[in-house]
């Protein structure tokens, strides 16, 4: 059992429209009113924000970007900047998520500015690491994920990474229904701490909090808070629905 206050997050991706996005907050809001030990926070896409945000204002329910551009403003087309994530109401903002990485040329350097900008506005950072199949396989797993946190944390003091979430997001069992057994995920949460630990010290490598993610459900998120160093869950699929997202909470 983890010794930090747990984060649950939900990561909606590209799904639902604002109208949805209402429904689901507020039935969330409902089921999660009484839930105190354990931080809660939803993604919703951009253009539900607003809503999502309002329909929440009253619960203890944060309400997070699933990305942002480093730069503050601009002529950017399409980019949405750390103030305008804050200033729409958000805590957290999800930063390297594999598919960004995947499918938007998403690098450890492009990491590395915009957990800098989110940090110069007080947003609460989730950076994701995680390996493939084909590195698992290898036996690439740490060297892939400490190259991550190197390159995508280069630079900041350990002031700065007090206020990180980490998650640790195999590629391999996102949205596929395979989950890392638990024992294969407390092994990396622990590698994360440890390189923490080196780089910042035991302070900050205590108080991080690294969730896991892929395929994370009802069923099994017992099984992964049991493990020392796993402190919360980022659920994709499973947080689309109100209902299984807050019996997720109520692990
Ligand atoms: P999943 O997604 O729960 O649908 O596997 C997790 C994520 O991509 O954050």
């Amino acid at each position: 059992m983890t010794a930090r206050k747990p984060l649950i997050a939900g990561n909606w991706k590209m799904f639902k429209t604002g109208p949805e996005a209402a429904e689901t907050a507020s039935r969330l809001k409902d089921l999660v009113s009484d839930v105190a030990d354990v931080d809660i926070m939803v993604a919703p896409p951009f253009t539900a924000i607003a809503v999502v945000k309002e329909l929440l204002r009253d619960s203890f329910v944060h309400v997070g970007g699933q990305d942002l551009f480093w730069e503050v403003e601009g002529a950017y087309t399409g980019q949405i900047s750390a103030p305008m994530l804050k200033a729409a109401g958000c805590t957290h903002v999800i930063i390297g998520h594999s598919e960004r990485r995947q499918f938007f040329e998403e690098t450890n350097d492009s990491v590395n500015k915009k957990v800098r900008a989110a940090l110069s506005e007080d947003l609460i950072p989730v950076v994701c690491v995680g390996e493939s199949e084909a590195e698992r396989e290898s036996n690439l797993t740490s060297a892939v994920v400490q190259n991550q946190l190197e390159e995508g944390l280069a630079g900041l003091t350990s002031e700065e990474a007090q206020y990180l979430t980490v998650a640790y997001e195999p590629v391999w069992a996102i949205g596929t229904g395979k989950t890392a057994t638990t024992e294969q995920a407390q092994e990396v949460h622990e590698f994360i701490r440890e390189r923490l630990k080196t780089t910042y010290g035991n302070q900050v490598a205590n108080v991080v909090r690294i969730l896991y993610g892929g395929s994370v459900k009802p069923n099994n998120i017992g099984e992964l808070m049991a493990m020392a160093d796993i402190d919360g869950a980022l659920v994709g699929g499973a947080s689309l629905d109100a209902d299984s997202f807050a019996a997720i909470v109520r692990f």
